[in-house]
């Protein structure tokens, strides 16, 4: 049977999600907006791109939650982004309340689905779908990490003039600021580029992934990113609907793992069919683990505020 894929924000990540994935045929897709008219006409343009591109994935565009009902996997982008005189809490709490909207309408519809949540603040919104759903933690997952990974990896791709395919990278924690890139277990070819590498360039690069997404935001300076975020996002689907069992770092909810309890933080993960299969445990380093705690604690802080 065709799997079924709503997007749930048909801004610049949801479509060029919706994009990717029916250009891999991964499944049907539809896409849902408050707007009217925006996610009809991107669903029938990218229906009309099916004949060139070769692909029978359908594309629906509405703003009718009953059209989404039965979706294998619904991926929240939902959001607003931050306006000038918009405090960071101003933007936590409305995009709180559209997440919230946004799961209560995706439970009663799709019930059996796996949420891949967005939406930033990342770990925050994850952890409100999370709760508002009433799923099991499996069932819910916030996508970062492999985005935050992935710039790292394009970074010392370029720092090293190698393919990006021989580089495999880590980043844990939350999605902001404090987030954790590890560079013991980022790799060249299976060699840590602590081997390959001085301090001081390992430094500018983890510093570069961490300022990424800021960085894409000054350039554009009407939007944030949307190519690599949409990439990451169809990554884990693709894991999940072909139960690949992927090794990628996910915002997952922890009970204990890492010393981290009741709360989304990104860590590694195996998505396969069922979402989250297993959380998995690497060895760190003291002052890696108080960096994930440090992370840990500041996506509480937020978490606090909107008390979920
Ligand atoms: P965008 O502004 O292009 O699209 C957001 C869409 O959400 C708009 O079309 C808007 O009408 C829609 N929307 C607002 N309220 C809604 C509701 N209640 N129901 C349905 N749709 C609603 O923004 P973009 O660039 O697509 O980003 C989407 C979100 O993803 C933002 O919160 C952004 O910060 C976040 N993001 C997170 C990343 C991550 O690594 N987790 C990476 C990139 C973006
Ligand atoms: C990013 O990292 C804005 O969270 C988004 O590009």
């Amino acid at each position: 049977m065709r799997k079924k894929v709503t997007i749930v924000g048909s801004g610049n990540v949801g479509a060029t999600a919706a994009q990717r994935i029916v250009d891999k045929e991964l499944a049907d897709v539809v896409l849902i907006d408050i707007i009217e008219g925006v996610p009809q006409g991107k669903g029938l343009d990218l229906l009309q791109s099916g004949p060139i591109e070769g692909y029978d994935s359908h594309v629906l565009g509405t703003n009718d939650y009953k059209d989404t009902a039965n979706s294998d996997i619904v991926v929240i982008t939902a959001g607003l982004p931050r306006r000038p005189g918009m405090s960071r809490d101003d933007l936590l709490i409305k995009n709180y309340e559209i997440v919230k909207g946004v799961t209560e309408q995706v439970v009663k519809y799709s019930p059996h689905s796996i949420l891949i949540v967005v939406s930033n603040p990342l770990d925050a919104m994850v952890q409100t779908a999370f709760k508002i759903s009433g799923f099991p933690k499996n069932r819910v997952i916030g996508m970062a990490g492999v985005l935050d990974s992935a710039r790292f990896r394009t970074f010392i791709a370029m720092e090293l003039n190698v393919s990006v395919e021989n580089i495999h990278a880590f980043v844990l924690g939350g999605h902001g600021d404090t987030m954790v890139p590890l560079p013991r277990y980022s790799t060249v070819a299976g060699i840590p580029i602590t081997e390959l590498l001085p301090r001081e360039r390992i430094d500018a690069l983890v510093k570069r992934t961490r300022d990424g997404g800021a960085e894409i935001v000054g350039l554009l300076k009407t939007g944030s990113a949307y190519y690599a975020p949409s990439a990451a996002t169809v990554e884990m689907v693709e894991a999940i609907f072909k139960d690949k069992k992927k090794i990628l770092p996910c915002a997952a909810y922890l009970e204990g793992e890492y010393g981290i309890s009741g709360s989304y933080v990104g860590v590694p993960v195996k998505l396969g069919k069922s979402g989250v299969e297993e959380i998995i445990q690497i060895k760190l380093t003291p002052e890696e683990n108080a960096a994930l705690k440090k992370s840990a604690n500041a996506v509480k802080e937020l978490v606090d505020i909107i008390k979920v």
